[in-house]
């Protein structure tokens, strides 16, 4: 028994907002953005209508139309964000019920690696097919980072980057003589540069890892006091994301090219048997070295960073989705999935679509 991916789906939000149109309430400029980032526009979701469950419940259902198969016949929900609509539960039960599977009650899983998070998803994915325990797994990256970024001029190394949308696949068990299927994953991590990258508050550190309680509004806290939002996490912003831009950067081009390289060793495979490579839609100067990198042409490559920007765990999916329907993936074409962010964490898998 393997797995293949039978369908794939994407939703993304109608609003448009182009980098113009953040020039008028942050201190940055569309040359700017473009230059460093490649970004021209992301979508943003709205508010109180659309929700990180709903987006990935809208792409869950394309997914599922395009295998072929009835919602009822999905028997698990994997669920990667680092945007959920609560702190918990996870927002994998939340699209549970959006799409009616709760009266079947299956099972539904969060994760919780970041731009990391879909290749964490399918690789757990697989590994539940191989086993024999599943059928029909609906692996979904959905992100609202809209919901809470810094739109001031302080924030705009993160919040000029970010956009809403959602990606889905329905992964299915097949036999071994069918010619789609995932070949290897490859999932990592290295905790030393947790913060690197993150959004520590709410939380229940308190200030514990950088020895700094009184930042947080818990210098001598008793047992009994909440430390989850205190005043000094509001007024100080200490609930926005942050990004070592240049720090990630470096890493994300080093762990990219190894994670890729790790996968085609494993199989046996040449970077020259690529159809189509997907990254993580992180930044598309970090894409476009990694193609120099492995010699690939364009049209091996999908970018649509310049359209949605950087949407964390739904930007596979949303890639993988669009490149099928523009018909640049064919069934059995050798697709590489490859991510690295927040954690940090990196990995990819290797698949024959
Ligand atoms: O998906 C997770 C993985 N994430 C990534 O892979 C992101 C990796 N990092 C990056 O893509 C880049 O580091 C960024 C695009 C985030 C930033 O580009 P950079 O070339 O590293 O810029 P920087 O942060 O070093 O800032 C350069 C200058 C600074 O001004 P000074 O100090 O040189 O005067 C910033 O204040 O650009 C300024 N700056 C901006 N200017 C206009 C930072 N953000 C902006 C902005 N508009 N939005």
């Amino acid at each position: 028994m393997k797995s293949k991916i039978a369908g794939t789906g994407y939703y993304v939000p109608e609003e448009v907002v182009t980098n113009f149109d953040l020039e008028k309430i942050i201190d940055t400029s569309d040359a700017w953005i473009q230059e460093r980032t490649g970004i021209k526009e992301r979508r943003f979701a709205k508010k109180g209508e659309e929700t990180t469950s709903t987006m990935g419940a809208a792409a869950a259902r394309m997914a599922i139309h395009n295998a072929g198969i009835e919602t009822e016949e999905v028997d698990f929900i994997i669920m990667a964000t680092l945007s959920p609509d609560y702190y918990f539960p996870g927002a994998g039960v939340l699209v549970q019920r959006e799409l009616g599977l709760q009266k079947k009650e299956v099972g539904a899983l969060d994760i919780r690696t970041q731009c990391t998070g879909f290749i964490y998803a399918l690789s757990v994915a697989d590994q539940f097919i191989r086993g024999g325990m599943y059928k029909n797994i609906l692996v979904i990256g959905s992100e609202m980072h809209s919901m809470g970024m810094d739109m001031t001029t302080r924030g705009r190394g993160i919040s000029v980057i970010f956009g809403d949308g959602a990606g889905a696949v329905v992964l299915q068990a097949v036999g071994d003589e069918e010619k789609s299927g995932i070949l290897s994953s490859n999932l990592h991590a290295n905790g030393d540069f947790a913060e690197e990258l993150a959004m520590v508050s709410p939380g229940s550190h308190a200030g514990y890892h950088e020895k700094n309680p009184a930042k947080y509004g818990a210098e001598g806290a008793s047992v009994y006091d909440s430390v989850f939002i205190t005043p000094e996490v509001v007024e100080n912003g200490l609930y926005f994301p942050y990004m070592n831009g240049q720090l990630v950067f470096k890493n994300a081009v080093i762990k990219f090219t190894q994670t890729i390289n790790e996968a085609l060793a494993k199989t046996g495979k040449t970077k020259e048997d690529i159809d189509m490579l997907i990254p993580h839609q992180a930044n598309l100067r970090i894409s476009q070295f990694i193609q120099k990198r492995m010699g690939l042409r364009d049209d091996q490559v999908w970018n649509n960073i310049q359209r949605y920007g950087n949407t964390t765990a739904a930007s596979i999916p949303i890639a993988l989705a669009e490149a099928v329907q523009n018909e640049a993936i064919q069934r059995g074409d050798l697709v590489c999935l490859s991510a690295f962010g927040s954690g940090f964490t990196w990995g990819s898998v290797l698949l024959n679509y």
